[in-house]
């Protein structure tokens, strides 16, 4: 029922070139596939480059941020309405780099998510526990802040266009994955989460995507867990053989 998605963050990497040569690969080879949504995200400066070289095509773009007002006096910003513009259909909001390193804040999180959607955007919103959290039990309680600040005010109809991306922070970029198992459990309490809040088809249509180094040799007994519905993946989309063995992930 949950058509899976396989996310690839690019984070700060690829030139010009290089986006264009990666996009145009990930466009052709995947050009067969249309059971399961495949989206990168490149830099900003990168975006109408990646839209032109896959164009057409079954993989389509996401930004890594946006601002959430839509013109104004806010230097070095950008709109969801200028990245659909600039051909988005998806917008990663909420990393936990940006957490971190910017000090984004669930309201500033929330913010971005309504005008994301407000500008007919899809939202990837991310949520997960640091190392320390998790060590203290304060896992589910930092989950449920996140989720319960990150989606205050959307309605079920908006819960249609968002994506969820579960990444603990702990994972990411370490080669630590999650375990199928750990990964699972986060997957149902967010779901659960979701049922509260808004109601159980909300809770069961909500794609709920993994992210915390997804790589080929762990990607098919993540996915084969019943609440992970894709992946969100940085190292590992920044090779074109890597991504599309996750594109094409194995069901047991
Ligand atoms: P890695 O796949 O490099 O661990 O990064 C995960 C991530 O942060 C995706 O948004």
């Amino acid at each position: 029922m949950r058509k899976p998605m396989i996310a690839g963050n690019w984070k700060l990497h690829k030139t010009l070139t290089e986006t264009k040569e990666l996009a145009a690969r990930l466009a052709d080879e995947l050009a067969d596939i249309d059971t399961i949504d495949i989206v990168i995200a490149p830099v900003f400066t990168s975006l109408t480059t990646a839209a032109e070289a896959i164009k057409g095509s079954a993989v389509k773009l996401a930004a890594q941020n946006c601002y959430p007002e839509e013109t104004g006096a806010f230097t070095g910003e950008v709109s969801p309405s200028l990245l659909k513009d600039a051909g988005c259909e998806y917008v990663i909001i909420g990393h936990s780099e940006r957490r971190q390193l910017l000090d984004e804040t669930d309201l500033f999180i929330n913010r971005k998510l309504l005008k994301t959607l407000d500008a007919g955007l899809q939202p990837i919103f991310c949520i997960g526990e640091t190392l320390q959290e998790r060590e203290s039990d304060q896992m589910l309680e930092v989950l449920t802040e996140q989720v319960k600040g990150g989606l205050a005010n959307l309605t079920a109809e908006q819960m249609e266009n968002v994506v969820i991306a579960y990444e603990p922070v702990w994972a990411i970029g370490t080669g630590k994955t999650a375990t199928d198992e750990q990964a699972q459990e986060a997957h149902s309490f967010i779901r659960g989460l979701l049922q509260g809040l808004f109601s159980q088809e909300v809770a069961l249509a909500t794609r709920i995507l993994y992210g915390g180094s997804v790589k080929p040799n762990n990607v098919d007994g993540l996915m084969a867990m019943d609440d992970i519905d894709g992946a969100l993946v940085g190292g590992a989309s920044l090779k074109a053989e890597d991504f599309i063995r996750l594109v094409r992930f194995q069901k047991p």
